[in-house]
Parts: structure tokens; C-alpha cells; sequence
């Protein structure tokens, strides 16, 4: 049974205090905090368990090779993926620069053209921009609907025969509408291209199956997802991977290398995990899954629905509040309140003890389809409240905001 009040005891970051009032986090889009098992879990590895993968024949280091075959394993069952198709990066914006250099720069030509959209976050943008300028490939935006959505009937007018490459996210970091992956994947492969999609968004929130969206390649992170910050998962289909070249080259990855420059590296996924890996960070993923399967990830989504639906509802009372993606399926609510600069609101907010993003949220070009200079974006995650929205609300309702701050 879905609880709130119960899963709130597992995230010790939920019991703190912000401006002398009670913490409202509602920038889950931004990280997301942690529960306690993915705290221990780190702890774990740094008190009693700490050693190198692959790269000894000691108990302890059997222990680590264990724990990250077991991570990859749980990893690749969150997403209905294979072991081997599961790399360890940095986060998702890593994974995304991987896919850029290590496949779009070997494989793409002058005039070959990479669809985007005007909404994705700087990094779905600028690594393709990098392999524009080291192919001569062209970056295309596939234009949004009226509403800010990316529709299958936009992506099949974007394409054409140089089409190689659509990369997208399948839930936008600021409108939180939901991409038709599935359907988009079906139309590029009639014609040999290849769907990268950022995950970022949707893979904490929502059931991802990368065998049933037939996606190519999947980036996302650890920390949006409970888990620690440092570590973030590459998805690629097998035979693609193996077509990749590293990022980076060095230890771990490489089968054998001589004095003449001969170098064979190792399959994927360890070819593209140049290096120590993050093992604390691979402690505290494994346990931040196990945390998400153990609420259910339906669970999560059904929740986070029911509580943004709550949040449109008292929105929509004030006249003074613009909302600008009313019906998004997702917990991503972006908002300004009229004539008050994003930012202003959220620093009073913050006043309040209510934390959300303002700004361009790193999607920088969505600003002039927005035809505004930033917004305020509340996101929400499944520990979040009816009564931290009623909080955010009476903050949003309050007109003289030098008198809040005095009476503060
Ligand atoms: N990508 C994160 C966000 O959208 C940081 O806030």
C-alpha cells in the first residue's frame, strides 16, 4: 500500500528546516533526495567494504566485481534491458556526450541531419552541435505543437532522406509532456535512424521498457532517481554499442595493448568504463532501485499524477498565476506569477521554506517559444504532499511580499 507518511520517514533530508520553516522540496526535477537505505548502502562501501573492481584476488574485491554485476543486473531489469547493454557513466549527460562522440561522430557525414526539439536541456543540445562541427552534419529542431508538445506528425514532417539521428527527451525538463518514444522509434527505423532519448525525466517517474519502445539508446541518472549524484546509465542496444568507440581510454576497458600502438579493446560495457569506477555510487544506485521497486514505480507514477492534478486544481483559482503546461502528464508544473520575475518568486518563496527552480532550467532555447525570459518550475516526486502544495499555494496567493518578508 502506497504511503506517504510512511515513505516520508525514510528520507532524513525531509526532517530539515529552510528560512525557520519546514523544508518544501519541490525541485525534484533539479536531484532528488535520498532514503536512508541508499545512505547506508554508500556508507557500506566506504566502512566495510571498500576495494577496486576487477582488479584483485581478494575477498573484498570479489565483493565490489559482485555488487556491480548485480547492479548492472537490477539496472538493466528496471528498464527490460540486457546486462551488457547497461554502462556506467557519470550521469546522463555523459551518457549523452558517449552516444555523440563514440557513435554520431564516427558514423555521420557532411549533410547528414540530427533532429532535436526547441525544448531539450543544453545536454541534448550541445553535444550534437560538437558533432555538427567535427562531421558537418546539420542540427534540426522538429518545431513543437502549440502547446509545447513534440507530436508524431511534427517528427514525420522533420524527417527526411538525411535524416541519421533524433534526439530527444521523452519527458522535457520544463513543459513535462510525455514524447510518443514508442511511435517515434517505429517511424525512424522504417529508415535506418537512430532514436537517442534522455531519460532524465522519465525513467525516475514512470515504467520505462527500452525492449517495447525499441529505443536505441536511453540516457539517465542516478540522483533524480534517489540515488547518489556522480553515477548515470548509458542504455544502447548491443550491436550498437559494439559499434562505439570509447570517450575515454585507460584501464579496465582494454584486452590488450603493445609498444607498437596495437590496442584491442574490451566489449561493451566495460569498454566505455575507462577507469575506477564510481563503487560507492554503484552501492548507492543498487539500493535507490531496490528503494523505487519496492514502492513500485506504477505506484510512483499514479501518485505524482493525482498530487500534480491537486496542484493544477488550486493553481488555477489564482488569476494571477500563468501556467504553462496545464495538461503534461508528468509532476513538472512550470508556472510565472504575472508581472513578478521568476526569480523573485522563488527567492521569496524560498523565504517560505519552499525550494523550485526559476530560470531557463538549461533549456535555453524554450524561452522564446515560452515568449518569456524564465519561469518558475515546480516538480514533484512521490514523497511530496497535498499539504506542502496548500504551503506552496498560500506563498504563491500572498500579494505584499514585503510584509511576508517582515512577518517572516
Ligand atoms: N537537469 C536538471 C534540471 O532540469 C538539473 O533541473
Amino acid at each position: 500500500m502506497f504511503d506517504v507518511n510512511n515513505i516520508r520517514k525514510d528520507f532524513p533530508m525531509l526532517k530539515q528546516r529552510m528560512q525557520k520553516h519546514p523544508l518544501v522540496f519541490l525541485d525534484n526535477a533539479s536531484t532528488t533526495f535520498k532514503p536512508k537505505s541508499v545512505v547506508d548502502a554508500i556508507n557500506n562501501y566506504y566502512l566495510k567494504e571498500t576495494s577496486n573492481s576487477h582488479r584483485g584476488d581478494y575477498d573484498l574485491c570479489f565483493n565490489a566485481d559482485q555488487k556491480l554485476l548485480e547492479t548492472r543486473g537490477v539496472v538493466a531489469k528496471f528498464i527490460n534491458a540486457k546486462r551488457e547493454e547497461i554502462v556506467f557513466t557519470s550521469g546522463a549527460s555523459m551518457s549523452i556526450n558517449l552516444v555523440a562522440y563514440g557513435y554520431a561522430s564516427k558514423f555521420l557525414k557532411k549533410n547528414d541531419e540530427i533532429l532535436l526539439t526547441e525544448a531539450e536541456h543544453a545536454s541534448n543540445v550541445l553535444p550534437w552541435y560538437k558533432v555538427s562541427e567535427l562531421t558537418g552534419a546539420k542540427v534540426k529542431f522538429i518545431p513543437l505543437n502549440k502547446e509545447g508538445r513534440l507530436t508524431l506528425n511534427n517528427v514525420k514532417k522533420s524527417i527526411n532522406k538525411n535524416t541519421k539521428i533524433i534526439a530527444i527527451a521523452e519527458v522535457s525538463n520544463v513543459l513535462g509532456f510525455i514524447a510518443p518514444i514508442k511511435e517515434i522509434c517505429k517511424e525512424a527505423h522504417k529508415r535506418n535512424i537512430i532514436v537517442v532519448c534522455d531519460g532524465a525525466q522519465s525513467v525516475p517517474h514512470r515504467k520505462t521498457d527500452v525492449k517495447d519502445s525499441d529505443v536505441d539508446f536511453l540516457s539517465f541518472s542516478s540522483h533524480k532517481m534517489c540515488g547518489p549524484t556522480g553515477i548515470g546509465i548509458l542504455y544502447g542496444k548491443f550491436d550498437l554499442l559494439k559499434k562505439m568507440d570509447p570517450l575515454m581510454s585507460g584501464g579496465g576497458m582494454n584486452a590488450k595493448f603493445d609498444m607498437c600502438g596495437d590496442v584491442e579493446y574490451l566489449l561493451p560495457p566495460v569498454r566505455f568504463e575507462a577507469g575506477t569506477l564510481n563503487l560507492a555510487g554503484v552501492y548507492g544506485l543498487k539500493a535507490a532501485i531496490e528503494y523505487i521497486n519496492k514502492i513500485g514505480i506504477e505506484n510512483i507514477n499514479k501518485y505524482e499524477q493525482q498530487l500534480r492534478e491537486y496542484a493544477i486544481n488550486k493553481l488555477k483559482k489564482n488569476k494571477d498565476i500563468i501556467i504553462y503546461n496545464e495538461t503534461a502528464e508528468s509532476g513538472i508544473i512550470t508556472i510565472n506569477k504575472k508581472k513578478v520575475f521568476a526569480q523573485d518568486e522563488a527567492t521569496f518563496l524560498n523565504s517560505q521554506g519552499i525550494a523550485v527552480r526559476s530560470g531557463q532550467h538549461c533549456a535555453k532555447i524554450l524561452n522564446d517559444f515560452l515568449k518569456t525570459p524564465a519561469t518558475i518550475r515546480i516538480s514533484i516526486y512521490f514523497y511530496n504532499t497535498k499539504e506542502e502544495i496548500d504551503k506552496l499555494i498560500e506563498a504563491l496567493n500572498k500579494e505584499d511580499y514585503l510584509d511576508a518578508y517582515f512577518l517572516n
